[in-house]
């Protein structure tokens, strides 16, 4: 290496790590609701809001009766509050079916499958992972909305 290259590797290196941390940011709840946290946080990590569009929130807040096989019905009050929060932190990425209808996973998106296309297929049926929506079994921080490299670690 010559004398000259090296702060121009310390000038990469730190627009390298201002580009991840600016990212993880992103995916970082714009604020937070402690009755989302809360109602939305017991049977799995509350996902980000950020990761879905608000036309896929507003279709799963009107049948929560339905979700996923599961009652998670709420107060038309704590409802309206939870859309409220989720809509306004949405992401803007579209997610659509093929039928043009709202999708409902975040694990069906196009992003999601373009991050995740390395992860080998025998880790999503892994005893320890289960299901993809499982995001706990592999980012470490993921109760805490934190999905960057940093605190990911693959069940081995
Ligand atoms: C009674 C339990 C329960 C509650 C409460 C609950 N969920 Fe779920 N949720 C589930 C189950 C079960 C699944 C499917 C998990 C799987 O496929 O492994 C799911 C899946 C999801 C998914 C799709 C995950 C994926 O595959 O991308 C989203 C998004 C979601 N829930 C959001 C919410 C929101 C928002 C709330 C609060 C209004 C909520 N959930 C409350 C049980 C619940
Ligand atoms: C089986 C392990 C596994 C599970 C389960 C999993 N992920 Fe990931 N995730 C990964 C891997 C591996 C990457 C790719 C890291 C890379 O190479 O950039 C990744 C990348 C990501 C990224 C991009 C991070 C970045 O900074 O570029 C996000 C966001 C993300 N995952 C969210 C989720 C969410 C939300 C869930 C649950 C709905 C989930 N993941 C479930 C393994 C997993």
């Amino acid at each position: 290496m010559t004398k000259l290259s090296k702060p121009l590797c310390a000038l990469l290196l730190l627009a390298g790590l201002a580009t991840q941390s600016a990212q993880a940011d992103e995916l970082r709840p714009a604020g937070h609701n402690a009755t989302w946290q809360k109602e939305c946080g017991t049977c799995h990590v509350a996902y980000p809001p950020s990761l879905l569009p608000a036309a896929s929130w507003r279709e799963m807040m009107n049948t929560l009766d339905r979700h996923f096989g599961t009652d998670a019905s709420l107060e038309a009050a704590q409802a309206k509050e939870i859309l409220n929060f989720l809509t306004a932190n949405a992401g803007r990425r579209a997610a659509l079916d093929r039928d043009g209808k709202p999708l409902q996973r975040i694990t069906e998106t196009n992003w999601f499958r373009h991050e995740h296309d390395e992860v080998p297929a025998r880790l999503w049926k892994d005893a320890r992972v289960k299901s993809p929506a499982n995001c706990a079994a592999c980012h470490q921080k993921a109760e805490a909305g934190d999905y960057s490299e940093r605190s990911l670690r693959l069940p081995r």
